[in-house]
């Protein structure tokens, strides 16, 4: 798979050289791509942003940098284009494993009050989200998506540490003990102890819907 991530800071993404994911691209199995759309303002001062219409304050970012980027590096449209706002449907689990089975993803950061909406009518596919607040820009979005993107992606994490993980089959799972048996006086639940795997497996469930009642699965 192959993201290419278009953004204005491009010097914040060196998280995604680090741990799974930097392994990851290590071998190959994803090609993660950091392009500044600066480099494509026609603006003699390299201007990338402008006031907005209608009076708002703040700066909204001009279309034509960002159209004239992702034209350039994808010209007949085979990428599938995200643009990461907080006005937009938030990402889920299940579209992440969709996303984890496309070829090539594009991601647009914005940042301060907005994009030029022509840029998103004319380039952009979806729209994502990654919670209910507010962040200065698109670059930690595109490193969660794209985190939780390639997790997903065949041979970067070991199929069975994927399966019963939180917000999979639509709960949460369940709380986890290792060594030692007893922590400052903490006990690990006898039944994990027991051998029983019938016992364990309805005690994983249990504890699985008591978390996902109390927490939800948003
Ligand atoms: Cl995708 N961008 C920004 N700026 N803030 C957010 C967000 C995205 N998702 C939640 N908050």
């Amino acid at each position: 798979m192959r993201i290419t991530i278009l953004s204005l800071f491009p010097e914040m993404f060196s998280p995604l050289e680090t741990s799974i994911i930097g392994r990851a691209r290590e071998s190959g199995k994803v090609k993660i791509e950091i392009i500044n759309f600066r480099d494509y303002t026609i603006d003699k001062h390299r201007r990338v942003d402008d006031i907005p219409f209608g009076g708002s304050t703040g700066m909204v970012l001009s279309a034509q940098p960002i159209v004239d980027c992702i034209e350039a590096i994808d010209p007949s449209h085979e990428a599938h284009r995200i643009f990461l706002t907080p006005a937009a449907q938030i990402l889920k689990q299940s579209r992440v494993m969709e996303l984890s089975k496309k070829e090539w993803i594009i991601l647009l950061c914005g940042h301060y009050e907005g994009v030029d909406q022509r840029a998103i009518d004319l380039c952009i596919d979806e729209v994502l989200s990654i919670g209910g607040y507010v962040l200065t820009g698109g670059e930690l979005p595109a490193m969660v998506l794209t985190d939780a993107v390639v997790r997903q992606v065949e041979g970067v994490i070991s199929a069975d540490s994927l399966i019963n993980e939180s917000h999979t089959n639509g709960l949460l799972e369940h709380p986890q003990y290792t060594r030692p048996r007893e922590f400052r006086g903490l006990e690990v639940p006898a039944v994990l102890l027991s051998g029983n795997h019938a016992e364990i497996e309805t005690w994983k469930n249990k504890k699985s819907l008591e978390i996902t009642e109390k927490y939800g699965t948003n």
